[in-house]
């Protein structure tokens, strides 16, 4: 066995030590993380929206993906579901859940894969030398970089399908998400990354948060609860307004960023671990450079024109887009666009949120809404 420890999972059948591997832990969901924006508290409103206009969906696309919750929501009433997101750390989700199947993926493999990698032991690279003691504490750090190396170890070795790596990342993506010194994004991290306190678990003191006490446990790797399908989804990983003319679907359902937090800025540090290009960053947030992956629907000054300019070009007979009352977009410009697309209405929902996504954790109430627009034929 090599000095790091990764031989161990190269070595033997199957590419995996798992007689002496530890089980990986209970099977994690979609939800199972903080994003901002997602959906999963309001699918029974989506439900209800779509299903009552469009009953059985031939193809549901869901161009705003984010955690995926949505697509994998509706893939149980779609004959097919197409899947986009801008960021790559959520393409990498979105394969794993919507497209393994009985033929690209041994779930067993990667339950013993993933005891295997949660047994390597730490090796200090890139990941610990930017995100350690920041992001990270220096030892789910260094094993974040071992289990990174490991996974591409093991689809280069020929140990595990494409797939199969789809599920093994998305799972240290959970993983090193639930490990993170954060408030649930990475435009900053939380101070005094010191050793454990024993008051602090899960602490939110008054007006300042405590350090997580999962961000001290050593980093678990879970197996992502994924049901083995048919497959034939589409999932791609681009701009909505340069993907949208060669999408085909009778429902379009568009949940675009509504603030100018950029997407990016906020998961940079889970795009940068999937991506593993390894490039420079900056500052003391650690940011590589990622104009290409800014969205024109965080910037005020583009937003209206880039949502008209997807409307425009949308071949869907059913669009639906959630858009809530805090949205940069004005509601007038959301009537002008859908107008000239067909006839539209709103459908409205009040819910509560806590916090405002930058630390504070203060309960208020938000509206969302749905816009349907049934499309005329010549759109
Ligand atoms: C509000 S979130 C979607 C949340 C998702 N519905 C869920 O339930 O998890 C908006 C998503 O749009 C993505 N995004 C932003 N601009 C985009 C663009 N131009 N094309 C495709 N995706 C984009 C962001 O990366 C983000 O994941």
């Amino acid at each position: 066995m090599r000095p790091d420890g990764r031989a161990a999972i190269l070595q033997g059948r199957g590419g995996t030590t798992s007689s002496a591997a530890a089980p990986a832990a209970a099977a994690f969901r979609l939800n199972n993380r903080k994003y901002l924006g997602a959906k999963h508290r309001l699918l029974d409103f989506l439900h209800e929206a779509v299903l009552s206009r469009v009953p059985s969906p031939e193809v549901f696309i869901d161009g705003f993906a984010g955690t995926g919750v949505v697509g994998e929501h509706f893939r149980r009433y779609a004959d097919r579901i197409v899947s986009n997101d801008l960021l790559y750390s959520n393409y990498v989700v979105n394969q794993a859940f919507l497209n393994s199947t009985p033929r690209n993926t041994d779930l067993g493999r990667v339950e013993e894969l993933l005891s295997a990698l949660n047994r390597l032991p730490p090796s200090p690279g890139y990941v610990l030398e930017n995100f350690g003691g920041r992001y990270f504490t220096p030892e789910n750090a260094a094993r974040i970089d071992a289990v990174r190396g490991g996974i591409e170890e093991l689809y280069r070795g020929g140990r595990c399908t494409e797939q199969e790596r789809f599920l093994l990342l998305a799972s240290l993506l959970y993983a090193a998400d639930k490990a993170a010194n954060t408030v649930g994004q990475y435009d900053a991290y939380l101070k005094h990354l010191g050793p454990p306190e024993p008051a602090a678990a899960d602490a939110r003191g008054a007006g300042r948060h405590l350090v997580d006490s999962n961000v001290h446990k050593p980093l678990q790797l879970r197996l992502p609860a994924v049901e083995l399908g048919e497959g034939g989804h589409e999932v791609y990983n681009e701009d909505l307004n340069a993907l949208i003319g060669r999408l085909r679907g009778d429902v379009l359902y568009l949940d675009p960023p509504y603030n100018r937090r950029q997407y990016v800025d906020c998961y940079h540090v889970l795009e940068n671990i999937a991506r593993w290009e390894r490039p420079p960053l900056y500052g003391k947030t650690r940011k590589f450079r990622r104009a290409a992956l800014k969205s024109r629907y965080s910037r005020q000054a583009e937003a209206s024109r880039a949502l008209a300019e997807l409307i425009e070009a949308a071949r869907s007979e059913h669009i639906f887009l959630s858009y809530n009352t805090e949205g940069i977009i004005p509601d007038e410009d959301i009537a002008a666009i859908l107008e000239r697309k067909g006839r539209w209405q709103v459908c409205e929902r009040e819910y509560a949120v806590f916090g405002n996504g930058a630390g504070s954790s203060r309960r208020r109430m938000l509206r969302e809404r749905v816009f349907y627009c049934r499309a005329r034929r010549e759109c």
